[in-house]
């Protein structure tokens, strides 16, 4: 296998987008992702997207992005993982290219979420549940969510509050990112103030319901090594049972501890050597529950990493550095290309405000449903 380098990224603003289309929003990430990796053609595009089918009544996007950024002919395809598309599309370039197949090629994250009303886009997002066992009782995403975080608070003897540290952690980090779709900071009393969405998950525990695309271009590390940017250290995934309940333990995301595992080994690293974590924040409870499946809590400890400072920028191990899934939003198909997007501006010293000092190794992780598909990504400084 042939090692992969990051040459190029492109990012739109996450946010209601209703004046831009699907092929719109990804020539709007694609182009300016080729500009900065200084290409005019690329071998194959690949896609990540969710919900293209259920909300836009459009799928076939591999072919038609390719022709719409002027790449009409080359080899493209879609790749739907649930919420993980993104980091799946990823993996799908990175085989192509580690492979020899390929020697440069385009991955690009794109969802149009809002152009819906809000009750078709809950059931659109519930197909990565479990229709038969989990939706057919009437429970939606939030709501699979919800039972997670009543669980846990139970179980564990954690106050709501507990949480909040997550949130107010993301939007700090959002006020400094251009394109995070929520640029305002909230304190622990505005947290907890927030509307309740499916008790105990306010609107300030959930992502929000948004548009954006994101790319990065991938390349030989042997034929591309002037332009690398960072390189890719290991690529994982890992599967567990697409319904909660028919898991071990419902609070412990075996998928994330072996996407994770296989990740360190590949990375040749331990999770103390993390310097920064791109972790599915779609809910407070996923943050807590990944933190501790990936080796960076103890069971029913992932709170306490919210509540002593360790994932703020400058703590021990800073997580959502440029506002994650809940203040940059969480366009599900394409979140997992722009947490490699954002890891790659810490690996390479741009992230701003937002620059995590030092930063050598970063993993980005995405998840599909509720655990079910775990997609996670070390990328290392060149
Ligand atoms: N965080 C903070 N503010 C939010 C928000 C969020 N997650 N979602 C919406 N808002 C704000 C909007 O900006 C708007 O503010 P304004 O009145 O000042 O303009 C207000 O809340 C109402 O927005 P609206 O879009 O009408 O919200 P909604 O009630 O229709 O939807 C949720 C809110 C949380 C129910 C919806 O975003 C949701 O379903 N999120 C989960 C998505 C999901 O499951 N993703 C997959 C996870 S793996």
């Amino acid at each position: 296998m042939r090692d992969v380098v990051v040459i190029g990224t492109g990012q739109t603003p996450v946010g209601e987008l209703w004046e831009k289309s699907l092929r719109h929003l990804a020539h709007d990430a694609i182009i300016p992702a080729m500009s900065d990796a200084g290409l005019e053609r690329a071998d194959a595009l690949y896609v990540g997207n969710m919900l293209s089918g259920e909300l836009a009544g459009q799928e076939h996007l591999g072919a038609l992005i390719a022709d719409f950024i002027g790449l009409r002919g080359i080899e493209a395809m879609k790749v739907e993982a649930a919420c993980a598309s993104g980091a799946a599309a990823l993996r799908v370039g990175l085989m192509a290219v580690a492979s020899g197949l390929h020697d440069v090629v385009l991955v690009c994250g794109v969802e149009k979420m809002t152009d819906t009303v809000g009750g078709v886009t809950t059931s659109a997002l519930a197909t990565a549940a479990d229709q038969e066992y989990e939706v057919s009782q009437g429970v939606s995403f939030v709501g699979l969510n919800a039972l997670l975080m009543r669980r846990y608070m139970y179980q564990y003897g954690v106050t709501h509050e507990a949480f909040a540290g997550f949130t107010v952690n993301a939007h700090r980090n959002g006020v400094n990112n251009p394109n995070a779709m929520f640029r305002s900071a909230i304190s622990v009393g505005s947290y907890m103030k927030a509307g309740m969405i499916a008790d105990p998950i306010n609107l300030m525990d959930s992502s929000p319901v948004c548009d954006g695309a994101a790319c990065v271009v991938l390349a030989a590390a042997d034929r591309f090594k002037s332009k690398a940017k960072a390189s890719i250290l290991a690529s994982s995934v890992a599967t567990d049972s697409l319904a909660i309940h028919d898991r071990r333990d419902p609070l412990v995301l075996d998928a994330v501890a072996l996407s994770s595992q296989k990740a360190y080994v590949a990375a040749r690293v331990r999770p103390a050597d993390i310097h920064v974590f791109e972790l599915h924040d779609a809910f407070s409870i996923m943050a807590a529950l990944s933190l501790e499946a990936a080796g960076f809590a103890p069971q029913g400890k992932g709170v306490q990493l919210a509540l002593n400072g360790d994932i703020a920028i400058g703590g021990k191990l800073p997580i959502s550095t440029m506002g994650g899934l809940k203040s940059r939003g969480h366009p599900v198909g394409a979140t997992g290309v722009y947490q490699v997007v954002e890891l790659v501006s810490q690996l390479t010293g741009q992230a701003g405000a937002n620059q995590v000092r030092g930063a050598t190794v970063g993993m980005a992780q995405n998840i599909g449903g509720s655990g079910a598909t775990v997609i996670t990504h070390i990328l290392g400084a060149v």
